[in-house]
């Protein structure tokens, strides 16, 4: 079923974060599996918490197989596989490899989620162009709107639905929403700052899956039931008090 990539124009501004917790929330629409299309900084398995061996990149180079490279994490109720990857970026050149791979996947599983690298390197190109639909994480700063903004002129040009932007890090910034909106294209997610997230980093735990009754996985929980195809909106709210509800 359908290929999600999560993709941004700046670096650092959570599609990472926003792949795993979206991930974990997605189990409750369909299996799903995660990968690491991210070779130039990849850290999902840090998310979850794991140590690799194998690898995507050990399956785009032949050496290993797809079922390989998957690894099944179970957090309570919520069962995944996650498709670690590292850092050997020549071998991301072989484009087919990789969007066979995307493609293969997309067969076995309802949902495929795929980190991409930020920016518009060949990078970023590659795991895009084996995607179908593709959500754009952008932070409430001009700098990063503008960013995703050019990002978004790419995916005009390329054979993939652009299905909406995730705004990251929201603090109440209703002003950055609406010009996110307007340069770069439609809100399909609102997702708070949360020291629940950054625990999560620090401790290696996905949100979703340990605190589903955070606000924050509530947000992820609205993103989820969009990207499964449900017709729902994120609402910009006002001044937020994050730091007392998490
Ligand atoms: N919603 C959030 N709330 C708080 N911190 C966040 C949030 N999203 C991301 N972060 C912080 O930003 C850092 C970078 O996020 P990451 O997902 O790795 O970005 P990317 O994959 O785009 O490089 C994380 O380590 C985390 O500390
Ligand atoms: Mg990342």
């Amino acid at each position: 079923m359908p290929v999600v990539g999560i993709c941004s124009g700046k670096g650092g501004v959570g599609k990472t974060t926003v792949s795993a917790n979206l991930s974990a929330v997605l189990t409750n629409f369909g299996s799903v599996a995660v990968v690491d299309g991210d070779v130039v900084l990849p850290n999902l398995h840090a998310i979850f918490g794991f140590e690799p061996n194998v690898t995507l990149i050990d399956v785009i180079s032949g050496k290993a197989r797809i079922e390989d490279a998957l690894y099944r994490i179970r957090v309570g109720d919520i069962s995944l596989d996650v498709m670690p990857s590292s850092q050997t970026p020549s071998e991301v050149k072989n484009i087919q490899a990789f969007t066979n791979i995307l493609e293969e996947l997309g067969e076995a599983y309802d949902f495929v989620v795929v980190d991409v690298a930020a920016g518009l390197s060949k990078y970023a190109l590659v795991p895009m162009m084996g995607c179908e639909k593709i959500y754009i994480v952008l932070n409430p700063e001009e700098t990063s709107i503008m960013d995703a903004w050019r990002v978004r002129k790419v995916i005009d040009q390329m054979d993939v639905d652009f299905e909406g932007v995730i705004v990251n890090r929201y603090k109440g910034e209703k002003w950055a929403v609406a010009m996110a909106e307007k340069r770069v294209g439609r809100i399909a997610g609102i997702i708070r700052e949360s020291k629940a997230i950054k625990r999560g980093w620090e401790k290696s735990y996905v949100v979703t899956a340990v605190k589903p009754e955070a606000k924050v996985s509530e947000e992820f929980y609205l993103l989820a039931r969009r990207v499964a195809g449900e017709n729902v909106y994120p609402r910009p709210y006002g001044k937020l008090k994050y730091i007392l509800r998490l």
